[in-house]
């Protein structure tokens, strides 16, 4: 099957073909713009495949799209391709709409006229809003997003499911909750800690830090992906998550725990701009429909991933320089 990746550079798009590309049955076509985010040193291990092919490109670029479905006739789409950072959005919104908005409809009417078997939307559970103490997104839950970010995703989501119900094309939307794991981009809560100890610098936790995320790691999304291209049910939406809750200052805590460092590095600077208070997710209906089940305990590889970021320090010392230092200083001033 020849598959169209998007945003394959990224974090969960990389990590997404790194384990799929093992595959004998499958072509993957990375289509990724290389934006701050992509990065091919994510696929460095891979790149010589000869399965595997990338393209830097653009979603939004129409003309580009078509050709690529001309010439290699694409069976599936996964599209992991967005502006994905909340803070980044509220600094600035409009290229989250052309991206996750205008780009997923390029790619829809591409896959429309093409013809495609399936096409996934990978989504976010942040479409749904924020929630109170004890409850759970369902799949039903209403939409409520309340960033730019996760207004973007909610209209992509929106527009994909009206392709189906419009032109029956096979759509399927993930929404998965917040990842962790190797390759995650340095500005995430996860990554950010663990470099900004590693330098002992100071750890910026927002507000209380007593906002709640549901937490999974990277592989159990990707498997999760897998199987929802196998046997997911199209006009569907499908949530993922490991019901793994963590208030960030527990996590930053272990995060200092497991390098020694000091928890004076912690520092409570001004909250996020109408930061989500919880997100908890209910995955039962993909463990019951798909037989889908998180493998991944939570410390075990949290202490993993940080072992990854102390072992790979060539990775993110490329990337902390330049355009991300001044992401920085702006996003928490010249602490
Ligand atoms: P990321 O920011 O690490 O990677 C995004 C990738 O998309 C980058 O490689 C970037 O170069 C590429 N890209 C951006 N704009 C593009 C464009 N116009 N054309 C082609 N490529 C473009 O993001 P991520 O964390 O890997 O997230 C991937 C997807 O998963 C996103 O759709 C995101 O909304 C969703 N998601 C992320 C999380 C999470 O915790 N990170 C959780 C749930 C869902
Ligand atoms: P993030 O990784 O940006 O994911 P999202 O906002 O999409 O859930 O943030 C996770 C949580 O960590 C969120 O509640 C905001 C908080 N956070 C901080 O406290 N400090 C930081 O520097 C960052 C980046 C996030």
């Amino acid at each position: 099957m020849n598959i169209l990746v998007t945003g394959g550079a990224g974090f969960i798009g990389s990590n997404f073909i790194n384990y799929f590309i093992n595959r004998d049955d499958v072509l993957i076509y990375n289509l990724d713009k290389l934006t701050y985010a992509g990065n091919l040193d994510n696929l460095k291990s891979i790149r010589e495949k000869r399965n595997y092919t990338f393209i830097k490109g653009d979603i939004c670029n129409s003309e580009l799209i078509d050709y690529l479905f001309t010439k290699y006739k694409f069976d599936y789409v996964i599209n992991f391709a967005a502006e994905s950072h909340v803070d980044r959005s509220i600094l600035g919104s409009e290229i989250f709409f052309r991206t996750n908005v205008i780009g997923t409809n390029v790619l829809l009417e591409a896959a429309k006229r093409f013809d495609v078997k399936k096409f996934i939307q990978i989504s976010t559970d942040e479409v749904y809003g924020s929630l109170g103490p004890t409850d759970l997104f369902t799949e039903k839950t209403n939409l409520s997003p309340n960033s730019p970010y996760s207004s973007s995703k909610a209209a992509a989501d929106i527009m994909a499911l009206s392709f189906h119900h419009t032109y029956g094309l096979p759509v399927v939307i993930t929404r998965c909750s917040n990842n962790y794991g190797q390759f995650q981009f340095p500005e995430k809560l996860i990554p950010l800690m663990i470099i900004n100890a590693l330098n002992d610098k100071k750890l910026p936790v927002y507000g209380d830090g007593l906002n709640v995320r549901d937490w999974i790691y990277v592989l159990d999304h990707n498997r999760a992906v897998e199987l929802v291209l196998e046997k997911g049910r199209v006009g569907e939406v499908y949530n993922i998550g490991a019901s793994c809750e963590m208030r960030n200052i527990d996590i930053v805590n272990l995060i200092l725990k497991k390098l020694e460092k000091d928890e004076d590095l912690i520092e409570f600077v001004k909250d996020r701009p109408g930061h989500d208070k919880r997100y908890a997710i209910d995955s039962s209906k993909i463990q019951t429909e798909l037989g889908w089940k998180p493998q991944t305990l939570f410390e075990h590889a949290l202490y993993e991933t940080i072992d990854w970021y102390i072992n790979n320090k060539e990775w993110w010392g490329k990337i902390i320089t330049g355009e991300y230092q001044k992401y920085y200083d702006i996003q928490y001033g010249n602490s």
